[in-house]
């Protein structure tokens, strides 16, 4: 369900008056890079990593501000510098067959903060944190809507904070999205749960009184929380996003979205449309720099759930913010909403994962290019060569370029490019810094289906002969995931890196709360790793 469609912002905000970090001005938000959290999906207050959280039951798991606070060496030491929180304000009551409000997207009380996330105490000290180490907070804003517990015609205006009058609102109809006075003006949600839809061109919400079309709500908006603000417009055509720039200083850069991810989810994915696509953006767009440059989000099936290849690198080294979503580093692979709202505890916060490593090289990388190079984030990225499986893109001005090269031809495959010297800045025989040869590494989940109790069981998969399983030391096994696990499919989980071609041994095994051990019984599972990303499938019965 997308619940902020198309006006939906996160404010770069400084929330405690009594901290000495002032709020960056856009030109400062350029050089940060965000790491956006599903606050009841990050991490709890008691710090639990088994804390069952079934995501199909749309429920409050337990993150909290306090567990965020607790987890931020995690997020700064994959190199981020700023963190992106869930809407903070309190939330319709009660569970729906639509679920319960754990996103924040279903407003009742604009001015109260959500209690199942902690207390203005709580929020405080998340702020104050996160400045004394250099860092800066976004907090997710909903302007277009509240939220109610019942039909479009069964609204109780009253239960709605402060906005609690009818003439607030828009009166209830459907979205044509072909329509953009429609867009702008009906009912996000369901009968279910109603999103009445605030009249943002009224006064009572607007710092100063004049009437507007509905863009010009974001100028006012912005310069009235006085911080960087980055909208989020669901739309992919550059000629509907980029005109959005006009009224508000960063927009979210679906339009790249979408190209980056057809052009990787498979082999036969379209380069040329990518490369022709990031020229039109790059010719069109007011200021790319305050772009939000993304691969997942928490309304998007995750890019491992189309393929278990990576586009990480490319979304971090073009034009805009890098945003990574929780659980990117950790190979989440969920589905659509609600299914790629994993908890992130129960991937035990491995700051040694294959990805939470590259992912924090690629932060050192582009920081290391922003301090060599005063022009590196106003330099506009750019295809250097493209064919029909491989693009290579450059970013910063000659003897401080950053080129990479990325291709889908797949694990199974290698790729051969040329590049000019003219394009590539690169002169013959000159030495580069290789950040990182791209190799296939395989990735292999590890299914494990039957009836567990979850709570104080951790599963973990030992092995023979690999490292990445543990090499049968108990203490370095991998922990199985509950976070696909639902009560018709229960299935435990993990992904790992296998070398192609090797032959695997491995066993279950069980660690009670109090540290012992069960194994599966006798043979060993044996596995034989294939040239491409695979599922291994296992059973076993505690
Ligand atoms: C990046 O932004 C921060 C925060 O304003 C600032 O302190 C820092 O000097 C900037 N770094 C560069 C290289 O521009
Ligand atoms: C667009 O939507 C608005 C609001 O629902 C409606 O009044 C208007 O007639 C629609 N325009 C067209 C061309 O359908
Ligand atoms: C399982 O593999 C380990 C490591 O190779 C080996 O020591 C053990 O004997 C195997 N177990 C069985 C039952 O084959």
């Amino acid at each position: 369900m997308r619940l902020e469609r198309q006006l939906s912002v996160v404010l770069g905000l400084l929330l405690s008056a009594a901290v000495q970090v002032g709020a960056l001005t856009s030109s400062e938000w350029r050089n940060q890079s965000i790491y956006q959290v599903v606050t009841d999906r990050f991490a709890r207050s008691d710090l639990s990593t088994s804390a069952p959280c079934d995501t199909s039951q749309q429920v409050y798991c337990g993150g909290s501000w306090q567990g965020l606070i607790s987890k931020l060496d995690y997020i700064q030491g994959m190199g981020f510098t700023a963190v992106w929180i869930s809407p903070i304000v309190k939330q319709i009551d009660g569970v729906t067959k639509d679920g319960s409000s754990y996103h924040g997207y279903w407003a009742s009380d604009i001015w109260s903060l959500n209690p199942s996330f902690g207390t203005a105490y709580d929020l405080k000290g998340l702020s104050k944190a996160l400045h004394d180490r250099g860092m800066y907070l976004m907090v997710d804003v909903v302007t277009n809507h509240m939220a109610y517990l019942g039909c479009h015609s069964c609204v109780n205006y009253q239960g709605l904070n402060p906005f609690s009058s009818q003439s607030y609102y828009h009166s209830p109809c459907t979205i044509n999205y072909d329509n953009q006075t429609s867009v702008e003006t009906c009912w996000q949600g369901t009968d279910v749960v109603s999103l009445p839809d605030l009249k943002t061109e009224n006064d009572g919400l607007r710092i100063d009184s004049v009437k507007h079309v509905e863009k010009s709500f974001w100028p006012g908006f912005e310069s009235a929380a006085g911080v960087y603000a980055i909208g989020e417009v669901f739309q992919g055509d550059p000629t509907y996003l980029v005109p959005y720039q006009s009224y508000i200083s960063g927009l979210l850069d679906y339009a790249s979205y979408y190209w980056t991810v057809n052009a990787f989810q498979s082999t036969s994915g379209s380069i040329t449309a990518l490369a022709n696509g990031i020229n039109t953006l790059k010719a069109a767009a007011i200021d790319l720099s305050l772009y939000g440059s993304f691969l997942e989000n928490h309304d998007q099936a995750r890019f491992a759930h189309k393929t278990s290849d990576m586009a990480i690198a490319f979304t971090m080294l073009k034009d805009g913010i890098p945003i990574i979503y929780q659980g990117q580093e950790q190979h989440y692979a969920g589905s659509d909403t609600p299914y790629n709202r994993e908890a992130l505890w129960l991937s035990g916060y491995s700051t040694n994962s294959e990805l939470y490593t590259w992912i924090k090289r690629l932060n050192q990388l582009r920081t290391h290019a922003i301090s060599k190079d005063d022009g590196y984030l106003s330099y506009r990225a750019w295809p250097i060569y493209s064919d029909s499986h491989t693009i290579a893109m450059r970013k910063g001005s000659s003897g401080k370029q950053v080129v990479g090269v990325f291709t889908n031809v797949g694990a199974s495959s290698s790729t051969t490019v040329t590049l000019s010297s003219s394009a590539s800045g690169f002169s013959a025989n000159q030495q580069i810094t290789d950040v990182r040869h791209l190799f296939p590494t395989l990735n292999s989940h590890f299914d494990r289906k039957r009836n567990f109790r979850s709570s104080y069981i951790n599963f973990v998969v030992g092995t023979g002969n690999t490292a990445a399983l543990g090499s049968w030391n108990t203490a370095n096994a991998v922990t199985l995931s509950a976070s696909k696990y639902t009560s018709s499919n229960p299935l435990w989980y993990a992904s790992v890196n296998l070398a192609p071609g090797s032959v695997i041994l491995y066993k279950f095994i069980k660690v009670s709360s109090s540290g012992a051990v069960s194994w599966d019984s006798d043979p060993n599972h044996t596995y034989t790793v294939p040239c491409a990303a695979a599922t291994v499938s296992s059973t076993w019965r505690r």
